[in-house]
């Protein structure tokens, strides 16, 4: 099986490229979304693709939207991705496409963090709290949270990082009802998913949910939900407080990346080719991890 740096499907209308996945349109209401095995980290794009990461990523969003869909409806379809091109296009959406309901994307990111990590540990040691979240003293790096907090990120336009705002900010930007509505289900998805992943080994530190409303004004959950590339995954047996936990998710490439003199803008430092393959290996593994299946 081939990687895909880019899909080029020439049978549907390209919506968009977005840092890791490309949209086509499918009639007027549905989209066709690729997942590539583009990398991005630090909100840039690497050259190189990772192998087999689109398709792990397809599959650990499917297993979880399965999972998860009597907490939230989401926008899968059903509708077989292969049955949307053209024959000779089979290759490029086979196993790393699914055809979805398109839907006006909140452009809030629904971010829930269970432990303290990443920008949410320096808020804290800045501030006392993540996100304007205020939590107790004392806590340290990689520590869990006496419970699971919900710190909202505006979505940014492509190139620009996306930013963490107050709960008070999102109300004001898509309202009172729709902001408890998202923080609620949000934390129950989290809940559910970090109780199962426990049974398997694996801690979800954090995690960013996107939701999108269709023309009825009813709300799904869409995009990718719960992978290795919107969340912090980390092996429960090597779990220690204090320290940053190993994971299996982009970390490896983001520990790498930050050894270079790099200011973390285009174009990205070129990956060498182990750090390629052990990236592709720790997605595989996650999944395998998480689903107890390995990839078909
Ligand atoms: N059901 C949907 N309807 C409309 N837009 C969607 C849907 N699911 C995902 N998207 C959007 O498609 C894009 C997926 O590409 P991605 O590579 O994740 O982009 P980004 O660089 O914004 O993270 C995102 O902008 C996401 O918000
Ligand atoms: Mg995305």
């Amino acid at each position: 099986m081939s990687t895909l740096y880019e899909s080029t499907l020439r049978s549907l209308p390209l919506l968009g490229r977005g840092k890791v996945r490309d949209n086509y349109a499918v009639g007027n209401d549905q989209l066709l979304i690729v997942t590539t095995d583009r990398l991005s980290a630090f909100d840039v794009i690497m050259g190189e693709p990772i192998p087999n990461k689109g398709r792990v990523l397809n599959a650990m969003a499917n297993f979880w939207f399965e999972k998860l869909k009597h907490v939230v409806p989401n926008h899968l379809t059903g509708v077989a991705p292969e049955s949307v091109v053209a024959p000779d296009e089979v290759e490029q959406v086979k196993g790393r496409a699914v055809v979805v309901k398109r839907l006006e994307p909140i452009l809030v990111e629904a971010v829930v963090r269970g432990y303290l990590a990443g920008s949410g540990w320096k808020d804290y040691q800045a501030t006392g709290s993540v996100c304007g979240v205020q939590l107790p003293p004392g806590l340290q790096n990689a520590q869990k949270l006496p419970e699971p907090i919900f710190t909202p990120a505006a979505k940014a336009e492509m190139g620009h990082h996306d930013e963490n705002i107050t709960y008070d900010e999102m109300e004001r930007r898509i309202g009172t009802e729709l902001s408890a509505t998202i923080r609620d289900i949000s934390i129950r998805l989290y809940k559910e998913a970090a109780e199962y992943a426990a049974t398997r080994g694996i801690i979800i530190a954090d995690t960013k949910f996107e939701f999108g409303l269709d023309n009825h004004g009813k709300l799904y959950l869409m995009d990718e939900a719960l992978t290795a590339d919107s969340s912090r995954f980390w092996p429960a047996d090597q779990y220690q407080a204090g320290t940053n936990p190993p994971s299996f998710d982009k970390q490896f490439v983001r520990d790498w990346l930050e050894t270079q003199p790099w200011k973390k803008e285009p174009p990205a430092p070129k990956l060498p080719d182990d750090v390629v393959v052990k990236t592709g290996e720790k997605y595989q593994e996650a999944l395998e991890r998480l689903t107890g299946h390995k990839l078909d």
